[in-house]
């Protein structure tokens, strides 16, 4: 009796202390919190919901309701200013749009990418994902080495090379799109734009051709856009994974994220087998990123590891981002016959029936590049970044203690009065090359050092693609396509840009 009213009264003590303990740490927290509140809250911003959730009950109704949460920040932005503050838990996030603030730090390697968001995509549900590559990397050594090798394979010089292949994917979404012409059916122009963006990628960057658009049963695409959705719950819902109701869907992204990561391995070891054999192999992306293995001395599961990362980076930066750049321009030009019209002429003038399009002929379509800028000012398909920032510094006149995250929405940007008149306004004249440059508040392929590496890549995919879409074909979309975003993280056209195609009657040749 004793003994065992000994051990019930020991754990009962332990039991009290635990729970005492638990209090006070729970107490320091709530203190700590409120120090952050403090230090921060002479920033203008929205009110918070909550104390321990700041302004996420907002943003999550915003959500619910259909909208496009960017909205909802530009509304911010326009109510609060140049810098605005918002609170989750002690995490303090300023959105920004000031353009000096957007220069000073964007330009700088000295400001690391924020952990909150980059960190979090290393796993997608407990598998590795983005690991360390490029995009997510927050370290700057360890990134630097990667963007140092990587760069070659992305230089002008390389891709202008390239620019054969980048004709003969584009070429394939032509004849898909002549089977499909002049009949009664319905075209998704995004869908169509998904499959060449695929192909391109993978003949360009990796010399594997997946024939896509004849062959819409591969299971690669289908896991690259299941881990994009993937991506989007597990940034924005920390419990998402605690409802037995996702955890189906959870399972499925599961798999398409390991799908990915064995698809790259296999392609590696194919490549290293045609290496050691002797075979000719291109000096792709994918020659790249071995090299970046082989820099070290022997490669390890660490470097392996690498590899993948990079592999999985680029599908998933650099497909869906340039198939909706092109969607969006379809959407726009089924709105506006006037551009639609003057993009035309200038395709016509320029490559006139000529099937190769070369690189010079690229450069001389400058209003086609005005067309492809002004949809990406109105839809950034991937609208911003974040910096971690640990010194203090000076906004539009207000002092900012260091330790917040900074955060930069190229949507935002893009759609506010004070940078661009009639900003809704579809207008490639802005950036007619005589026209004043935006100052610090376009950058739909961010700024700076951590700036896309893909950008030149996807400029000529873009464009080439686009010209012979104009060369041959009139589009009309069907209705209540205008204005129609979904936003999933990067914005996509919600309703697949549905448009009827008809021949024009040119047949390119030579
Ligand atoms: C219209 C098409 C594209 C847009 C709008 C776009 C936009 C962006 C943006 C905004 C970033 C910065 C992301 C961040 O800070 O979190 C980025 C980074 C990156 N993009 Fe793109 N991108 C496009 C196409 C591509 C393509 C085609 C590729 C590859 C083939 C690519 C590869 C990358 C890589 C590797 C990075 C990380 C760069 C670094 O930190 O060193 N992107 N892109």
């Amino acid at each position: 009796m004793s003994l065992y009213s000994l051990i019930a009264s020991c754990i009962g003590y332990v039991l009290v202390c635990l729970l005492v303990f638990l209090l006070i740490a729970f107490l320091c927290y709530c203190l700590y919190i409120k120090y952050i509140h403090m230090k921060f809250d002479h920033i203008p911003g929205p009110p918070r919901d909550s104390f321990f959730l700041g302004q996420s009950q907002t943003i999550l109704r915003a959500m619910s309701d259909g909208r496009v949460l960017h909205d909802k920040f530009l509304e911010w932005s326009e109510t609060y200013g140049p810098v605005y503050r918002l609170n989750n838990l002690h995490f303090v996030m300023l959105c920004i749009t000031c353009p000096d603030t957007t220069k000073e730090i964007l330009m700088s390697p000295k400001y690391p990418k924020d952990k909150l968001v980059y960190k979090r995509l290393f796993n997608l549900f407990g598998i590795r994902f983005l690991g360390n590559g490029l995009v997510t990397s927050q370290d700057h050594e360890q990134w630097y080495k990667q963007r140092r090798i990587m760069d070659p394979a992305f230089s002008s010089l390389y891709l202008q090379s390239q620019v054969g292949t980048f004709n003969e994917r584009a070429d394939k979404l032509m004849d898909k799109l002549a089977t499909v012409a002049d009949t009664s059916t319905t075209v998704s122009m995004q869908h169509m734009f998904n499959c060449v963006t695929l192909d391109v990628i993978t003949k360009v960057a990796f010399g594997v051709d997946l024939n896509l658009l004849n062959d819409s049963d591969t299971p690669f695409p289908k896991a690259i856009e299941m881990c994009l959705k993937g991506m989007v719950h597990y940034l924005r819902d920390v419990t998402f994974q605690l409802y037995p109701k996702n955890w189906k869907f959870i399972g499925k992204v599961k798999e398409s994220a390991e799908l990915l990561r064995t698809t790259g391995k296999l392609w590696i070891d194919e490549r290293n087998m045609a290496i050691r054999n002797g075979d000719d192999v291109p000096k792709d992306v994918l020659a790249q990123i071995l090299k970046s293995a082989s820099s070290e001395e022997k490669v390890g599961n660490d470097d392996e590891e690498l590899m993948l990362d990079n592999f999985v980076t680029f599908f998933i930066a650099g497909q869906e981002t340039t198939a909706n750049q092109l969607a969006f321009a379809v959407m726009e030009l089924g709105r506006l016959p006037e551009i639609l019209a003057k993009a035309k002429q200038e395709v016509d003038d320029v490559i006139g029936m000529k099937q190769e399009i070369s690189s010079a002929d690229l450069g001389n379509m400058t209003y086609l590049s005005q067309v492809l800028k002004e949809t990406l000012r109105l839809y950034p398909t991937a609208p911003g970044t974040s910096r971690y920032i640990s010194d203090d510094i000076t906004i539009n006149g207000i002092r900012i203690p260091g330790g917040f995250t900074g955060i930069f929405n190229s949507y935002v940007c893009g759609r506010m009065a004070a940078f661009f008149d009639d900003p809704l306004k579809f207008d490639p004249e802005r950036f007619h090359p005589d026209a004043a440059k935006p100052y610090y508040c376009y950058y739909p392929f961010s700024l700076g050092p951590r700036s896309c590496l893909g950008q030149n890549f996807a400029q000529i995919e873009a464009k080439l693609v686009m010209a012979k879409l104009l060369q041959r074909f009139d589009f009309s979309l069907l209705p209540g396509q205008s204005f129609d975003v979904l936003d999933t993280g990067s914005l996509r056209p919600k309703s697949g840009v549905m448009c009827k195609i008809r021949h024009r009657g040119n047949t390119p040749s030579g």
